[in-house]
């Protein structure tokens, strides 16, 4: 017999004020990019205090608009974590270009690693693309430094990280392109969606043309009368955002703060209950930033995949939801024909649990998690116990 889910990993945040934007844009009759989106852009614009946000139909397509704009060229080098989604790397093959996948920090700090994206700059690097593991944020300064000095152009993979802070500053807003995802499970969902911001002209306009076919205008300005024909100027996309979904971004912004505020206590409460634990990693621990708290990731000291597996099974016995942020992007198979040296990587992608993280997780819930943790870890050390998923 399954197990039934006693605390999902996720949960979504929604009520009745997304109903009513996404009804009041049914109503309106204008379901494609219009007038929602425009509105969905100026708050994001607003929020992270940058000139221009330009809304995407995901991040994997703002990610591919991004490179294109920047003028990434075949056989160009981006620099890039292996620990990240698959998109981040997919993007840069998009354009023809190579990644080359660069390690992060450390166990504690799952960030990229400036010092090794020195060790990886040739002639043919373009650009670095850094992603703010779980919302919090990479070295930005010796990044933007290292960027500087050699002529590179910096794009954020900024999925987890909306409102994110780093040294005060407000994480998007230094890099060419910084670029967010609104799929089911981020901080702000619209099922799927993204963004790309930008303080420069010219890749706000180029973006825009790139997300619709090149098109010098949107039936949207023709139907309203703003211009009556188009020219095609660029080899573009589809990866426009719809107007329902742009509705569901609008609400989900006005309860941004308040939900990552309850996240951050949450956290605090896991990382009370977790410290004690010796075989645990919490990594950003001793982070007290605004950060959006995207997920709550733990690493096993002195592990391997194998026990990572048999305590996950255990969880999931216990009704608990748990992932995996990330497998190594380098390992998967159309990646894995060059050697790549990550070590820490590969160490954190087979030993980290993500535990669940939602702004209605109650405390019950989450004692539930850390206590039902805190069992695999003793019963799997000490009685040197393993567990399987089969009779799940
Ligand atoms: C780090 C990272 N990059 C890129 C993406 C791709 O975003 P989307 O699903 O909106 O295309 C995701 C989404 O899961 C992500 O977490």
């Amino acid at each position: 017999m399954k197990t039934q889910i006693k605390v999902p990993l996720f949960d979504l945040n929604y009520d009745e004020h997304e109903e009513k934007e996404i009804l009041n844009t049914i109503r309106s009759k204008w379901i494609s990019i219009g007038p929602q989106n425009e509105k969905f852009e100026n708050l994001f614009a607003e929020m992270l205090g940058v000139k221009h946000a330009v809304a995407i139909s995901s991040c994997t397509g703002a990610l591919h608009i991004a490179l294109s704009t920047i003028g990434i060229n075949s056989g160009d080098e981006i620099i890039c974590p292996s620990l990240t989604f698959v998109a981040t790397a997919n993007s840069i093959k998009f354009v023809n270009a190579n990644p080359i996948f660069c390690d992060i920090t450390s166990i504690e700090n799952p960030t990229i690693n400036p010092e090794k994206i020195k060790e990886l700059i040739t002639p043919k690097t373009k650009a670095i693309l850094v992603m703010h593991y779980g919302g919090f944020p990479c070295s930005m300064d010796e990044i933007i430094d290292i960027c500087k000095k050699n002529n590179l152009k910096l794009i954020e993979d900024a999925c987890h990280a909306p409102l994110s802070k780093y040294k005060g500053r407000t994480i998007g807003t230094e890099s060419d392109i910084a670029c967010y995802s609104f799929f089911s499970n981020k901080n702000i969902s619209t099922g799927e969606g993204g963004m790309i911001v930008t303080n420069n002209n010219y890749y706000n306009n180029k973006a825009r043309l790139l997300r619709s076919h090149g098109m010098t205008s949107l039936s949207y300005e023709r139907s309203k009368g703003h211009s009556t024909g188009y020219d095609v100027v660029e080899l573009g996309f589809n990866y426009r955002l719809d107007d329902m979904r742009a509705s569901l971004g609008i609400a989900q912004l006005q309860k941004l703060k308040k939900d990552i505020q309850r996240r951050m206590e949450l956290r605090k409460l896991y990382i009370e209950q977790l410290s004690e634990i010796d075989e645990l990693v919490i990594p950003f621990k001793d982070q007290m930033q605004f950060s959006s708290n995207y997920i709550f990731p733990v690493v096993l000291k002195d592990s391997n995949y194998i026990e990572r597996g048999s305590i996950r099974c255990y969880l999931s016995k216990k009704g608990i939801q748990t992932s995996i942020h990330y497998p190594a992007v380098h390992q998967f198979r159309i990646y894995n024909h060059q050697y790549y040296d990550l070590p820490v990587t590969e160490y954190f992608a087979s030993t980290e649990i993500t535990l669940p993280l939602y702004s209605n997780l109650s405390e019950e819930n989450l004692l539930y998690v850390c206590s039902s943790i805190k069992e695999a870890i003793y019963k799997s050390r000490n009685e040197k116990k393993t567990f399987n998923c089969e009779s799940n």
